[in-house]
């Protein structure tokens, strides 16, 4: 019994606070807490965990030669491993077009010639292999093979005395120093020779991405870190579906930057990886050489395209460098009040509204004039990619307390349409991601409709990105 009634005391002053919560307007509430208020620290994330990339590197196993039928192809493009530290094999399908992956430039240059007898390069990458007995035919198949920059040309020897001559291609550069496939059960190999492409080709920049930096010898250690993946193969665009597809962090959103690179034990080629950050990062933080035999090598950052300008509302500074300030129009973003309303839709420079930095829009009325809904408008690209699109944004509808926010609502709009809506009243800062269909040209329009004062909405971290 004294128990359920110390809940009911507790529950009624719950709701009391709640209701007495809301008590200036967002402007008002601004004016007086910014005399005396420093704004808010953001919270650490994640930065790079490169110990455990360094430790799956080392038991991963991705070397390999000529296997199977001539002609038939190692699996496509996949991933090794995943942070949790779980071996997977995953492929991805649509990553592995071959103008995506490195390959030969113009000619070869020789690495290694043949001895008597000789080994087969046991390395990463292996692409496929096939039954050619020249040097030039197999030059020949490796240009023909996208990815290839790498042939090995032996010949195999069998008890019985058949002889094959084999010509096997990978998408990475090995040495002799990887010869160590002596040959199978009663097969013997001699005169194993590689050649390396001269020049090798810069990847595509994987569709909605932007090259950052690379390639250098220096991997990023950045915060927003998500976690990484193995792939067999150095692809750029592999990553880049990766990205795209893991899931949005609670704090900081979606994977919106990714550094692949490639591992090198000893001069040996390992693996390639993957690591992906929610804050794109740049070649300040690409510090991180390696650790003890692992050498980062060919490491390049590629950073996800927003086509919504300012999204994040940062460049909205206050003219007197004051740490409050709000309009109705800032660079990237246009607030339309309903006819008969005040401020229904605003641009807030002031870190204690914001989910990052300084910068927020507001839905609600900002003086608290009146309860009608105000639009935001974005400005977007011109979205040469059409088709599908994800809109993603943070919203937070807990100004006025538990009882105020309850009609909270925030409506997408794209092309004039509603495209999604948001009502769950009283709720911290939120992740939420909708999709839409461009129709290209610049004809494109993206607006957040909603706010019903006193139910506030903020809204923040707003990114349009191609998928
Ligand atoms: C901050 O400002 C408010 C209103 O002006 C005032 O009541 C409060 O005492 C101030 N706090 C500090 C720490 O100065
Ligand atoms: C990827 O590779 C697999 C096997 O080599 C092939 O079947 C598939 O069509 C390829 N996908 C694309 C998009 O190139
Ligand atoms: C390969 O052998 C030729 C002839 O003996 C020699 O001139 C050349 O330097 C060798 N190249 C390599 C990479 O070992
Ligand atoms: C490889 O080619 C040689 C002749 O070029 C032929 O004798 C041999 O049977 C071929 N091997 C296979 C596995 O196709
Ligand atoms: C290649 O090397 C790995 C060890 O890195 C080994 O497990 C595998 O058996 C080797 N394959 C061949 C064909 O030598
Ligand atoms: C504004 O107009 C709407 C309908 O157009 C009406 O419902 C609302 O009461 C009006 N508000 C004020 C403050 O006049």
């Amino acid at each position: 019994m004294l128990s359920s009634h110390l809940l009911i005391v507790v529950a009624a002053v719950l709701c009391v606070s709640a209701q007495n919560s809301y008590v200036l307007s967002p402007v008002d509430q601004a004016n007086q807490d910014s005399a005396n208020s420093t704004g808010t620290t953001n919270g650490q994330s994640d930065m790079t965990d490169m110990d455990a990339i360094v430790q799956m590197a080392a038991m991963v196993d991705q070397r390999g030669g000529a296997d199977g039928t001539p002609g038939s192809s190692a699996a496509p493009t996949m991933l090794v491993t995943t942070v949790d530290g779980e071996t997977v094999l995953i492929n991805i399908p649509d990553a592995n077009s071959t103008e995506t992956q490195l390959g030969a430039g113009s000619g070869y240059r020789l690495v290694f010639n043949g001895t008597v007898p000789d080994a087969a390069i046991n390395g990463t990458a292996y692409l496929t292999w096939n039954n050619v007995s020249t040097t030039s035919e197999c030059l020949a198949y490796c240009d023909a093979t996208g990815g290839c920059e790498f042939v090995n040309m032996y010949t195999q020897l069998s008890n019985d005395g058949q002889q094959e001559s084999r010509c096997v291609l990978f998408a990475d550069l090995h040495t002799a120093a990887e010869k160590t496939n002596n040959g199978a059960d009663g097969m013997s190999i001699q005169d194993s020779v590689g050649y390396a492409a001269v020049e090798l080709m810069e990847p595509a920049v994987p569709k909605g991405y932007e090259l950052v930096f690379g390639p250098i010898s220096a991997a990023n250690n950045a915060p927003g870190y998500m976690g990484f993946e193995l792939l067999s193969k150095y692809d750029p665009s592999a990553c880049a579906v990766r990205c795209n597809q893991r899931g949005p962090d609670a704090a900081g959103g979606a994977c919106k930057y990714f550094n692949i690179w490639r591992a090198v034990e000893e001069g040996k080629p390992t693996t390639y990886t993957c690591s992906m950050y929610y804050i794109p990062a740049d070649q300040s933080t690409a510090t991180n050489t390696g650790q003890g035999s692992l050498a980062v090598t060919q490491s390049r950052g590629y950073k996800r395209t927003t086509q919504v300008t300012d999204g994040d509302f940062e460049a909205y500074a206050c003219s007197d460098g004051s740490i409050f300030c709000f309009a109705q129009q800032a660079p990237g973003w246009v607030g339309t009040s309903a006819p008969n309303g005040s401020y229904d839709a605003t641009i807030f420079h002031y870190a204690p509204y914001a989910h990052g930095g300084n910068g927020v829009g507001l839905l609600g009325s900002a003086f608290g004039r009146d309860p009608q809904p105000g639009t935001l408008t974005a400005t977007v690209g011109n979205l040469v990619h059409k088709g599908v699109y994800s809109v993603q944004f943070f919203l937070s509808s807990t100004y006025s307390g538990q009882q105020l926010e309850k009609p909270a609502f925030v409506e997408v709009w794209w092309n004039g349409a509603v495209v999604g809506s948001v009502h769950v009243g009283y709720s911290p800062w939120k992740y939420y991601e909708f999709t839409v269909t461009a129709m290209g040209g610049g004809a494109d329009t993206l607006q957040f409709h909603g706010g019903m004062a006193p139910a506030y909405s903020f809204l923040d971290d707003v990114y349009l990105f191609a998928l």
